[in-house]
């Protein structure tokens, strides 16, 4: 049976600028590429999901622009229920200004727009579709609060909730009360627990933490060194990424939460696989430029 998934997140269009290096202040420099791509992490774990044989559904905001229709267009394309994206009549789609440099490093400037302005009732009147779906997965380029309203609706239907705390921030723990499974990196989980994590005792102590606060499962996605997972019954494994050569590595950590949320079984006990499928996702979408143009289909996941 198909994973029932509903996104509570952003939306962006991805306005890829390829240099050589960062410019220095006042210096002038030559781009050597520019391309622009769908993403957003709401978007980009959408299309994971998707791609992953989940049938989707999306709640966030566009503009009334070129880029929201680009990213309606790009969602819809993949099967995914665009219904509950509302568009914004007074603030442009999300943009972010992705600087790639020819390192394989990349720094990301975000725009929000409309992604900052999803209501509440926006998440009200997608009450029936976050009450009837397995899982709901959210991020923090949308208001918290809405997060909440969300989780809360979910929780209270037996919906599990997958939470993605990403671009880093401080979390109320009413939130991580709400939430079954939370995916930081290394740096989200620092900011979440004030533990520094670099080793395999820091990891589990981080991930302690975020259970003692009451989130009942925790994956670190830790880069090119994989994953490491802590689950409510006490099943703890290391599982290493692929060794692939990185072009680009945005939205390959969207990637790996939209496969884990079409993957997972609710009650975890395929988590080992669910982990290893989806590493190996995120390892293919490293190798291409672009966050959406390089999420792999199911496919090409398992191909091999
Ligand atoms: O996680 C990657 C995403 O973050 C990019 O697609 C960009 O839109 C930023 O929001
Ligand atoms: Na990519």
């Amino acid at each position: 049976k198909r994973k029932n998934v509903v996104v509570l997140g952003s939306i962006n269009a991805d306005i890829i600028l390829k240099l050589a290096r960062l410019p220095k202040p006042g210096e002038t420099m030559k781009l050597q590429g520019f391309e622009t791509a769908g993403g957003g992490k709401g978007a980009n774990q959408a299309i994971a999901a998707a791609r992953s044989s989940s049938e989707v559904h999306f709640v966030g905001r566009v503009g009334a622009d070129a880029y929201g229709k680009m990213m309606c267009e790009l969602l819809q394309k993949d099967g995914i229920n665009i219904e509950h994206i509302k568009t914004d009549a007074n603030n442009p789609t999300g943009q972010a200004y992705i600087l790639l440099q020819d390192s394989g490093e990349n720094s990301i400037l975000v725009n929000s727009g409309a992604n900052v302005f999803i209501q509440e009732e926006d998440v009200k009147d997608a009450r029936y579709l976050i009450e009837k779906a397995d899982v709901i997965v959210a991020q923090f380029e949308v208001p918290i609060n809405r997060i909440i309203e969300a989780f809360k609706m979910a929780r209270a239907a037996g919906v599990s909730t997958i939470l993605n705390p990403a671009p880093a921030t401080k979390v109320p723990d009413k939130l991580l009360e709400l939430t079954d499974l939370i995916t930081p990196n290394e740096v989200e989980a620092e900011m979440l627990t004030d533990i520094h994590v670099d080793n395999p005792i820091s990891q589990r102590n981080a991930a302690r933490m975020l259970q003692a606060k009451g989130v009942k499962n925790v994956i670190l996605t830790l880069g090119s060194e994989g994953a490491y997972y802590l689950t409510e019954n006490n099943q703890e494994q290391a599982v290493p990424a692929f060794k692939v050569k990185a072009i680009d590595t945005t939205g390959a950590g969207d990637t790996f939460i939209g496969c884990l949320a079409a993957k997972l079984n609710p009650n975890f006990d395929n988590i080992s696989q669910a982990v290893h499928y989806a590493n190996k996702a995120s390892s293919l979408t490293v190798q291409k430029i672009g966050a959406i143009p390089s999420i792999p289909t199911e496919k090409e996941v398992t191909r091999r």
